[in-house]
């Protein structure tokens, strides 16, 4: 995304066209569009209606890089683009952002047939499809993820929310984006810590529903780490594949779709107990989805071998193994505000094998030994 010279505009113009993955939802469904220089293409927003207002809603990091580009182009085709920058952070993902997306809304004349643009990361995601569900009950809205992480999961799938001090995302709403954007070319200045914390979200995505995947990162693992873009476009494709698959079979996660929170209901409990945003959600996944594991493999499930190589690839990617020091039964009593949690049991995504999942509850005394051997490799 650097300004246009000749010569980057002749490559452009050279660029393969995107992959295009459809999330087949009935009158829902939408297409993902992965692939370089897509923000600022016109061509990238041609489906959208002609003359609505629109409302491009960014944070105080992202908006400075990509923000006034894409409004600029968004120009082309809305009759009035508005911008909102939040503050930047997991911590606020609460109330007051969204308010002052909904005055941002309102200081733009959208009426019920206005659009939202999330371009961002999983935050910004999250809170603009909540407020897109609320305004008017409910506006359209486009996902333009821009971390690894957005890219690979929290764009997809309409899931929506924002946090409580008790828990991770316990005021939401399901509510699909009717198109999402995956420009690869915006992860050129994500830095290598969050790069890193969406690769968790690709391993679990694999360790959870394809082997065959599971292989192909432990394969491809350096490639990633080293922002190969073809590596990366291969990941972003199929994890959204994947992703947009389950979301078409469940959409409101009835059942299956809980198979994408492997290492979460650990991972979440992480996060509340340091105060969200001192371990990023993808860190708190990766060492959440080594404690499922090797609960999975206590429980006898996972054989030991495959228990280990989630471990290893968890840690090769330089994702976090071991718990922070908070006491077991505090952890243990934050997992009774996961949403997966039923008549106060916490449940689990458990691996019966790499690539196959299943949700079950499961009796606090093992979930405590598990948390007090901390997350090491079986
Ligand atoms: P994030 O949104 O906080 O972004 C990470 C950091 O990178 C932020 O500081 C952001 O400003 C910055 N950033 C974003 N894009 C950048 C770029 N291109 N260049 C430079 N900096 C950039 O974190 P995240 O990891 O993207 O998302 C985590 C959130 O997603 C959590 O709140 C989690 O609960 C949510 N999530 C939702 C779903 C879902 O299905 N809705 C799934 C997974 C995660
Ligand atoms: N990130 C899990 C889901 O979208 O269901």
């Amino acid at each position: 995304m650097s300004m246009m010279t000749p010569a980057v505009e002749a490559a452009a113009s050279r660029r393969a066209p995107p992959e295009r993955i459809r999330v087949d939802i009935d009158e829902r469904g939408y297409d993902i569009l992965v692939g370089a220089g897509l923000l600022t293409d016109a061509a990238t927003y041609a489906s959208l209606p002609a003359d609505a207002v629109a409302v491009v809603v960014s944070n105080t990091t992202v908006a400075p890089l990509y923000a006034e580009r894409v409004a600029s182009c968004l120009r082309g085709r809305f009759r009035a683009v508005g911008l909102v920058s939040l503050q930047d952070g997991e911590s606020h993902k609460a109330w007051p952002a969204v308010e002052q997306i909904f005055d941002a809304l309102l200081a733009t004349g959208a009426d019920r047939h206005a659009w939202l643009f999330a371009l961002g990361g999983g935050v910004v995601g999250d809170l603009t499809g909540f407020a897109a569900a609320c305004y008017m009950r409910g506006i359209a809205y486009v996902q333009l993820p821009t971390t690894l992480l957005a890219q690979v999961d929290s764009s997809v799938g309409g899931k929506t929310a924002i946090n409580h001090p008790l828990g991770k995302n316990l005021i939401g709403a399901f509510h699909q984006p009717r198109l999402v954007v995956a420009d690869l070319e915006t992860l050129a200045t994500l830095p290598q810590r969050e790069l890193v914390a969406g690769l968790a979200e690709v391993i679990k995505v694999g360790a959870a529903a394809d082997a065959a995947f599971f292989d192909w990162i432990e394969a491809n693992l350096d490639r990633m780490l080293g922002r190969d873009m073809q590596a990366l476009a291969l990941a972003v494709g199929k994890s959204c594949t994947l992703k947009a698959e389950v979301v078409r079979r469940d959409e409101k996660e009835v059942g299956l779709r809980a198979i994408l929170n492997f290492g979460h209901t650990f991972g979440h409990a992480i996060e509340a107990a340091t105060g969200f945003g001192a371990w990023l959600h993808g860190e708190a996944v990766g060492c959440g989805m080594v404690l499922a594991a090797d609960l999975s493999r206590r429980l006898g499930g996972l054989d030991a071998n495959d228990a280990a190589r989630v471990a290893a690839l968890v840690e090769r990617a330089g994702l976090p193994v071991r718990l922070p020091a908070v006491a077991a039964e505090r952890l243990a009593e934050l997992m009774l505000h996961d949403k997966k949690a039923e008549g106060g049991v916490p449940r689990f995504v458990l691996l019966d094998a790499l690539g196959r999942a299943r949700v079950a509850a499961v009796h606090e005394h093992l979930v405590l030994d598990v948390l007090r051997d901390g997350g090491a490799a079986p």
